[in-house]
């Protein structure tokens, strides 16, 4: 898809992954729309990105404010292209703790919530608008969802985090399989260690041991490497239904 004039929007784009993306398809000459939170500085960061972005506050599990989003993206032309990058960290809880009291099922299902069900509702209802699209050249519009490493190896205390990116991981086929139709495409991408504020909470030691546990490059991902790939993957028409590992080839330990 080429990405120049084309309608796009990036979800969690107040922020990390979000932002970075919002950046290269500003960059890419897209018209871009971003959602976040109300609480974030969406705002300032549609200001700083330029090139007539517009931020709309939403929620990804709410169906009213999430179409708000839409709805500004699709004054700016068709939408065709969406990177959905909200999300939260996990809860870091064991399955049963020290003192053998089993993990909070709230908190559980607080995860899944913003990341399974957020990630559906944030695909089903762009997929809703893409499907109005005239084609061009053979494509109405593709989505990219975020993953993460574990999806695959989720570590000790992931539980809800872990089954909430699997959940995505697995959604990616069904979804692409039963879009194709309409001729839209989804991909997704799991990313590894990333140095955003997600992970800038961490003590600078734990940071630099998670570099140091990175193959190569041994770094943490930068979230130009996450938006860099994420393009692509709106780009490259004849990519569909994959998960794409991004984390200079880590694998996860058990802790
Ligand atoms: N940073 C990493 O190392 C890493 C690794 C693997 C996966 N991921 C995933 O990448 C995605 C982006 O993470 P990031 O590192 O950029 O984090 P981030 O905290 O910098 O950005 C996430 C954004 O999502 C927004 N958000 C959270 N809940 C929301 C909701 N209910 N509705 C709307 N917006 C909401 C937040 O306000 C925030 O601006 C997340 O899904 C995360 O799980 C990140």
């Amino acid at each position: 898809m080429e990405l120049n004039d084309v309608s796009a929007l990036v979800t969690g784009g107040a922020s990390g992954l979000g932002r970075a993306t919002a950046e290269a398809l500003v960059r890419a000459g897209a018209q871009v729309t971003i959602t976040d939170l109300p609480s974030s500085p969406g705002e300032e960061a549609a200001t700083a990105l330029g090139g007539g972005t517009r931020f709309v506050p939403a929620d990804i599990t709410d169906e009213a404010t999430f179409n708000q989003a839409l709805d500004v993206a699709e004054e700016r032309g068709p939408l065709r292209a969406v990177v959905h990058c909200a999300g939260r960290g996990g809860d870091r809880l064991r399955i049963v703790d020290k003192e053998g009291n089993p993990g909070s099922l709230e908190s559980f299902e607080q995860v899944l919530r913003v990341n399974l069900v957020g990630t559906y509702n944030v695909l089903r209802l762009s997929a809703a608008r893409m499907v109005g699209n005239e084609p061009v050249d053979g494509e109405r519009g593709t989505i990219v969802l975020t993953a993460s490493v574990a999806a695959f190896d989720g570590q000790i205390g992931q539980t809800s985090y872990t089954a909430s990116k699997a959940g995505v991981h697995g959604m990616t086929l069904v979804a692409a399989r039963d879009l194709a139709g309409a001729q839209i495409r989804v991909n997704t991408i799991a990313p590894g260690i990333f140095d955003t504020p997600m992970l800038a909470r961490l003590r600078q030691d734990i940071r630099d041991g998670l570099a140091a546990s990175v193959p190569h490059p041994r770094r943490l991902g930068d979230p130009d490497d996450y938006a860099q790939l994420a393009l692509t993957l709106l780009q490259n028409s004849y990519v569909n239904a994959e998960t794409i590992r991004l984390d200079g080839g880590i694998r996860m330990a058990p802790r």
